[in-house]
């Protein structure tokens, strides 16, 4: 039994992951000694709603330095956040004066740079200090705080209240929500808009994509739990928007409370999200063992390849492949490497498991059997750049929406 990090009602986790590393703690042989565990166990709270992990571990040991996730390596980002900013412009600040439009958790300024452009006031709140230095090099306001209730009064002392307080794929890091819901909120204009998107609950459950649970995810959210936990600080949902990025994600737009028009939108999914069970225990029961047949068949067929001599290689060493790796007791004679095009974890191993992380360059030039696809969710992008391998004979692997060979 624990208590719920949004509502404090006592719940029991249903699912236990066994013991994993920091999903993005790619290492090398020298720390495999000192590598750190942590119990992934998942609970669904029915009283908010609320699908969360048991035990997170610190923010210390999951952002560093050495983290350095910059969001403008990549093409396809940079165009989903200018769509993103595009939306909060021409829909929210349209007829506004001089809007002033903050960021939290805004990396290089992948997004804010589109306001500065369009020559709105803005700032930026990125805690990494080497990943703002990137932002603030173009000219992005930005500063490196956490945000929090006592951050957002510092704010409004020194800059006024926000028009928009924008997000993107950080809200569901954050396990304190109740403190930065109260920040947001007092942080807001009484006619600001609170946005923020991140991997949805629905797809998640729909595609059995259980990699999205990992440390850094405290949360994966639903309608119905984001309007629970933001109403409980004056905020509605007024709209929500779907997204097709990180394999399906949800944007979700807040206001205080009878501010806006509220768009059918929101009466809409939360009934799409009664309709599919999200609601209820036995959902997350039958998750569970959907999680655990796609183990079984992953394994299976990694097994049988092995056993055939063929050689498998795994596509993109993402975060969520350490969740699919530890999970499902893959080891490192099943995987003879996996191709990353990101220089910081070539070189290195794969957290827990420890499969060697080696460049693109070495799949090109000696294309495996098979590609296991760790990368689902750029795999548009990825099948359009590798119609060699495919007719060259070279399969893909997949586990999302189900184990298939392609
Ligand atoms: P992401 O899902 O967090 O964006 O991480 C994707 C990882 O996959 C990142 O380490 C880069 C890697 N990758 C490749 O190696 N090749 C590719 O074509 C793509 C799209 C990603
Ligand atoms: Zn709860």
């Amino acid at each position: 039994m624990f208590n719920c990090r949004v509502c404090n009602h006592q719940i029991e986790p249903f699912m236990d992951f066994g013991p994993m590393p920091i999903a993005n703690g790619f290492l090398k042989k020298e720390e495999f000694a000192e590598e750190y565990f942590f119990r992934m166990e998942v609970a669904f709270c029915d009283h908010c709603g609320a699908f969360q992990l048991v035990e997170q571990p610190d923010a210390q040991r999951m952002f560093h330095e050495n983290y350095a996730f910059f969001s403008s390596l990549s093409k396809h980002m940079q165009i989903h956040f200018k769509a993103y900013a595009d939306f909060v412009m021409e829909r929210f600040f349209a007829g506004r004066k001089d809007p002033f439009v903050v960021e939290l958790g805004s990396n290089d300024g992948i997004m804010l740079r589109n306001f500065k452009e369009a020559g709105y006031r803005h700032l930026g709140v990125e805690p990494s200090e080497n990943v703002a230095d990137v932002a603030r090099a173009q000219g992005i306001q930005t500063i490196s705080e956490f945000f929090n209730l006592e951050l957002a009064e510092r704010l409004v002392a020194e800059y006024g209240h926000a028009d928009a307080v924008i997000c993107a794929n950080v809200m569901c890091h954050i396990p304190d929500i109740n403190n930065v819901a109260a920040g947001m909120a007092k942080l807001l204009k009484p006619d600001g808009v609170l946005m923020f998107e991140d991997p949805y609950l629905g797809d998640m459950i729909a595609k059995t994509s259980y990699d999205q649970i990992y440390d850094e995810h405290v949360y994966i959210f639903s309608a119905t739990s984001v309007s629970w936990a933001f109403g409980q600080h004056g905020l509605e949902l007024i709209d929500v928007l779907p997204q097709v990025t990180h394999g399906g994600s949800m944007r979700y737009v807040f206001a205080p409370k009878g501010s806006h028009a509220i768009s059918p939108n929101v009466a809409a999914l939360l009934e799409k999200e009664r309709a599919q069970g999200l609601h209820k225990a036995e959902t997350y029961e039958q998750f569970r063992r959907n999680c655990e047949a796609s183990r079984t068949a992953l394994f299976g067929l990694l097994e049988r390849l092995h056993q055939e001599g063929k050689r498998v290689v795994g596509y993109g060493a993402t975060s969520k492949s350490t969740t699919v790796l530890n999970y499902c007791g893959i080891r490192p004679e099943h995987i003879e490497f996996i191709s990353d095009t990101t220089p910081i974890k070539q070189g290195k191993y794969s957290p827990g498991v420890h499969i060697p992380v080696r460049p693109y360059e070495e799949f090109k030039q000696n294309p495996p059997d098979y590609a296991l696809l760790f990368a689902w969710n750029h795999a548009v992008e990825i099948f359009e750049k590798e119609g060699a391998f495919t007719a060259d004979g070279g399969k893909w692997i997949t586990f999302v929406p189900e184990v298939r060979v392609l």
